[in-house]
């Protein structure tokens, strides 16, 4: 008999809480930058609260020049466990400055040198399918036969599957597929971390989760399905020449295609979300007048407990502790 060991995502849940209630502020104002700076100011001071020694390989700030915690960047007291670390501080920008469902914050750690560290790449063709379909997809096959075989091992017809794709130009062809095999779409803007988590959760209307999206969200979501389960196909999908380049010059193989175990390399891996927009998994930040509600996702890997926390912050209490301003 072992005896349980800490659970570091109960940590780091109080890190993508403060950055949801100091992005939620922005929700709807149409100021993306605004929303994300708050967040990984919230962030980077939480952070520094919990006794890891983290780098972040995972960050954002290089594809969009977000006000983001940058690669490289260590995290945590510097005190205890070195931990790679993956954040995204508001994923889903444009979803919080236009209001629109599904912007969470998110942080995924493994130990240290076990997550991918996807070089200059920022974009990622993705299959995410749930448990039962992971033996029988292929990410180089026709949609329609993907949808199909994936049909078959949920034990349902093609028209009953609903697949999660982002709405962008690049997936015209996609979406005509999938069209032609009889399968459902829901298209959503932004926010495939959202989408990768609705295609392994049985709960969600969401079977599948095909096309394109950022690397780093990549690994954010095998992070968390690590722990509850399915899979993820993945290959670097370079979106311009000055990507492509760079990767080849990295000396990173174009051609290799990834699972979540190869994304994250270990099982101690823990995941936290904090809902900011309301959305599929998670409410949004709700400000009470007095204080603010958030809910909250947090998985462990090794054992694939997924919890959902819902925190009730008292304004007057906290703001005479708290150096950044929730209210
Ligand atoms: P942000 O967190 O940068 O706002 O990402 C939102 C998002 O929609 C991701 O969910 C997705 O992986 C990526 O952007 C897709 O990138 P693009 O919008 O450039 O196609």
């Amino acid at each position: 008999m072992e005896a349980p060991q800490k659970n570091l995502a109960l940590d780091l849940v109080r890190v993508t809480e403060a950055a949801a209630l100091a992005s939620a502020r922005w929700l709807g104002k149409g100021n993306q930058d605004a929303g994300d700076q708050a967040a990984v100011d919230a962030m980077r001071l939480c952070f520094n609260s919990l006794n890891i020694s983290g780098v972040v390989v995972i960050g954002e700030g290089e594809k969009d020049n977000a006000p983001m915690l940058f690669n490289g960047e260590k995290v945590g007291a510097g005190n205890g466990p070195a931990l790679d670390v993956a954040v995204d501080p508001v994923e889903g920008t444009k979803l919080l400055a236009y209001g629109r469902p599904n912007a969470i914050s998110v942080i995924g750690v493994a130990p240290a040198g076990t997550m991918y560290n996807p070089g200059p790449s920022f974009y990622m063709q993705k299959l995410v399918v749930p448990g039962a379909a992971k033996n029988v997809v292929d990410l180089d096959a026709p949609v329609a036969e993907n949808l199909h075989k994936i049909a078959k091992a949920l034990d349902k017809d093609v028209d009953d599957l609903v697949v999660f794709v982002l709405d962008k130009p690049r997936h015209a062809s996609l979406i005509e597929q999938v069209r032609a095999a009889g399968a459902r779409i829901q298209l959503h803007t932004d926010g495939d971390v959202s989408g990768a988590l609705m295609a392994v959760d049985p709960r969600s209307e969401v079977d599948v989760m095909m096309g394109t999206g950022g690397t780093p969200e990549g690994v954010l979501a095998a992070c968390a399905i690590k722990g509850i389960g399915g899979e993820m196909f993945a290959r670097l999908d370079p979106q311009s020449y000055v990507e492509k380049e760079a990767i080849l010059e990295a000396g990173i193989d174009l051609r290799e295609i990834h699972t979540v175990d190869t994304l994250v390399r270990s099982d101690e891996v823990f995941f936290s979300a904090t809902g900011i927009s309301g959305g599929t998994f998670l409410k949004g930040v709700q400000y009470t007048g007095t204080g603010a509600v958030t809910h909250s996702m947090v998985i462990r890997g090794r054992t694939g407990t997924l919890r959902y926390i819902e925190s009730i912050n008292n304004w007057d209490k906290l703001m005479k502790i708290s150096s950044v301003k929730y209210d």
